[in-house]
């Protein structure tokens, strides 16, 4: 067999919620850059499909289904992970209560609902980093990619527990990215715009969709393949010595 080649070469990537639009596509790009992937992902069904799609595309896979929202899921990811791959070099944080969200005001949520939204968006985010650390730890290197939202900025109304648990992630980037340094490991989110995937397009109204194509400075809508280059940059060498940071990546929408 030929070596892999491609920016990505040799590394093993995670990726959690693999089974939504968004994680399919990076998990996809990451096998096209020579990376061995773990579709990670709540729904046995899509981890599989995934899985399937990074095949087809020449790539290997791994499909682990698994609750990332507790640690018996995390850790039984990452060892799956390092079982058949022998190695994590990338952690990209992907799952996320987001396709299936109740749009409301914040006086009609209800405790389950900002529980069930933390549960995932933050607890498990946190869950997947600390059972991916040993084994980043014992390497010497890792880089981990978060997914934040642009809504964390702009402060969109009608989901108050999804945005603030968006939010939360850039401080768990920051903190952590701090930590972690001295183990060679960054730590680093990326905040997409509107993206039309089908969970989003479940979960937005359409004259919501079609304003906020024109709401960028590139005029036009998001799609999964506008986001993908930012993640294999922050999952390659090329970013060695970024970290901490918060990359929106919205066609000019947000700008700070
Ligand atoms: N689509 C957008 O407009 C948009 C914008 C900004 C950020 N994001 C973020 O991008 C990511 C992917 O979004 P998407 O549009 O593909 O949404 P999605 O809902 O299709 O993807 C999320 C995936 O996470 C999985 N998941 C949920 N809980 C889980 C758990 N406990 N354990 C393991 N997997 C679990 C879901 O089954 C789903 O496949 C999410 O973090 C979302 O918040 C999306």
């Amino acid at each position: 067999m030929n070596e892999p080649t491609g920016r990505l070469a040799g590394k093993v990537a995670i990726v959690t919620g693999a089974g939504g639009d968004i994680g399919r596509a990076i998990c996809v790009r990451y096998a096209q850059e020579g990376a061995r992937v773990v579709a990670a992902e709540l729904r046995a069904e899509l981890a599989e499909a995934t899985a399937a799609a990074v095949r087809e595309a020449g790539g290997e896979a791994l499909a682990v289904p698994c609750d990332i929202s507790h640690t018996a899921g995390a850790e039984a990811m990452a060892r799956a992970a390092v079982e058949r791959f022998g190695r994590i070099d990338v952690l990209v944080n992907c799952a996320a209560i987001f396709g299936t969200i109740r749009r409301a005001p914040f006086y009609e949520l209800t405790e389950e609902e900002w529980d069930a939204c933390m549960a995932v968006n933050l607890r498990g985010m946190w869950l997947c980093c600390k059972a991916v650390f040993p084994t980043m730890r014992a390497q010497g290197s890792g880089k981990i990619i978060n997914i934040s939202s642009g809504t964390a900025f702009w402060g969109s109304p009608q989901f108050l527990h999804y945005v603030t648990s968006k939010a939360g992630v850039i401080g768990l980037t920051r903190a952590l990215a701090r930590e972690m340094g001295d183990y060679g490991i960054t730590v680093n989110a990326i905040a997409p715009g509107l993206t039309l995937t089908s969970a989003a397009l479940a979960t937005t109204p359409r004259e919501y969709l079609e304003q906020r194509a024109q709401a960028g400075a590139l005029k036009r809508p998001q799609h999964p393949s506008d986001l993908v280059g930012a993640f294999v940059y922050l999952a390659s060498a090329d970013s060695d010595f970024v970290t901490g940071q918060t990359l929106v990546v919205d066609g000019g929408r947000v700008l700070w």
